[in-house]
């Protein structure tokens, strides 16, 4: 009898079963009379061992009519075969062509990224690509289990929104019916409001921001999760980052080392992100990067490289708290011990990849909101229910932003954030 339905991934509690299989024919080597297949059905990959002896004619002849990525079936006994890197193998019984692809156009030679750009849809079938992108939805679901567990809300926020959140500067706009809207740069301000019915929620979905910086940390829409808590203040907003950030990271280690043996990934560097964090102030990197010859000055706003300077010294995320209001967004509460600083915090991941995450306490005064909506420019008439927030029932709150693809390109120690996201958006370009 056959099994039919098993996955690749689950081929090894089936040794000694005959099993039929539907996929894809990753790559071929034959000899004339044995022919290794290696076939792909989506949750991993197998050899398939086709001998000339033991096949029907017909199918033999199928085995060697087969292309890269032509849509195969097949049938076979299980074997364990410790060499292999699922555990076991296949010995053929029947195997048919379904569908013959020809010229597949990504081959096992190295390839371009302007060319594996193009071709994204294709790309994405390639074993450090799903790689990637299993570590993306693992970790997609662990911010889902994380937040549901601790008793969060999800409350889903508008993309489409008639307001900036995080500075006018980097908006995509668009036509709402003959007024303007914007794709959201978060999904914050509309979170606030949920803390005064749910107390503590969460967001998690795309964000868009026309940055016209062309680096690999930037892309034009990513993913971000964001907490938001009534009567979070600033201490406690840096001691959930950091659980958050420990728990997907080992979250990660426990269930995709596969994947980031694939990537080669070495994990000994995740292994020490356990808390706590080392925190420092703003004003203590800016002393930090003087001392190393860096030219920055008090007051500026760090670059990819101080970043990396400041993380350096460190061999976990470290925190970087208190920022000059003079570059923060308008919603962060000051310091109570220095009016010129704001209650923010910037996590900077190891390795150099730069900021993951950015938060702060928010303004709850009213009248001090306002006044800082003034300062910044910003059309008050755009903010006047973000403003009931402090109208009616306001409360110390805090709560921060996490970008996805950053995480997943520090997890798997990726060069670029291009290979995070199953279709990437970057500066002027958005094919496919
Ligand atoms: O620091 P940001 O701008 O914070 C906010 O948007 C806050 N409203 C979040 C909050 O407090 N609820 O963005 C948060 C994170 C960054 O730390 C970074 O990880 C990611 O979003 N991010 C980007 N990721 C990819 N491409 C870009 N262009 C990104 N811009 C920000
Ligand atoms: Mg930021």
């Amino acid at each position: 009898m056959t099994t039919t339905g098993v996955s690749i991934r689950r081929l090894r509690d089936h040794v000694g079963a005959s099993v039929e299989l539907a996929g894809w024919l990753q790559a071929k080597r034959s000899s004339g009379k044995i022919g290794f297949l290696q076939v792909r059905d989506g949750s991993g990959v197998v050899q398939a061992v086709a001998s000339k002896k033991e096949l029907p004619e017909a199918d033999w002849a199928e085995v060697e009519r087969a292309t890269q990525e032509s849509t195969v079936r097949l049938t076979g006994t299980v074997t364990a075969d410790p060499r292999s890197p699922s555990g076991v193998e296949i010995q053929l019984a029947s195997f048919r062509v379904e569908f013959l692809t020809q010229d597949f156009p990504i081959t096992p030679k190295e390839h371009g990224t302007a060319f594996l750009m193009e071709k994204r849809h294709l790309w994405m079938r390639s074993s450090r690509q799903r790689a990637a992108l299993r570590i993306r939805s693992e970790v997609e679901q662990g911010i889902h289990d994380f937040f549901h567990s601790h008793d969060y809300v999800r409350i889903d926020s508008p993309i489409l929104t008639p307001a900036a959140c995080e500075g006018t500067s980097t908006l995509f706009q668009t036509d709402y019916f003959g007024d303007s809207a914007f794709l959201s740069q978060s999904g914050q301000l509309y979170l606030e409001p949920a803390i005064s019915a749910f107390g503590k929620v969460y967001c998690f979905g795309p964000t868009f921001r026309a940055e016209k910086s062309k680096t690999r940390r930037h892309l034009m829409e990513f993913w971000m999760v964001e907490p938001e808590v009534a009567f979070l203040e600033f201490e406690g907003l840096c001691a959930l980052a950091e659980e958050f950030v420990s728990a997907l990271v080992a979250r990660v280690l426990d269930r995709c080392s596969e994947e980031l043996k694939v990537l080669e990934r070495d994990i000994a560097p995740l292994e020490r992100v356990v808390g706590p964090f080392p925190r420092i102030t703003y004003t203590e990197a800016i002393e930090r990067l003087r001392a190393q010859g860096n030219p920055i000055e008090w007051g500026d706003d760090f670059g990819a490289d101080e970043e990396t300077l400041i993380s350096e010294a460190f061999d976990r995320p470290v925190m970087i708290t208190r920022y000059p209001a003079a570059f923060k967004a308008f919603y962060m509460q000051p310091a109570p011990e220095d009016p010129r600083l704001v209650l923010a915090l910037d996590m900077i991941a190891p390795e150099g990849y730069g900021e993951i995450v950015g938060g702060s306490q928010r303004i709850h005064d009213h009248d001090l909101l306002l006044e800082r909506i003034r300062a910044h420019d910003l059309p008050i008439e755009a903010f006047q229910w973000y403003l009931d927030v402090r109208k009616y029932g306001s409360c110390p709150h805090a709560g921060f932003g996490m970008g996805l693809e950053r995480f997943v390109a520090w997890m798997g120690r990726l060069e670029h954030l291009r290979e995070t996201i199953p279709y990437p958006r970057m500066l002027y370009k958005i094919y496919p």
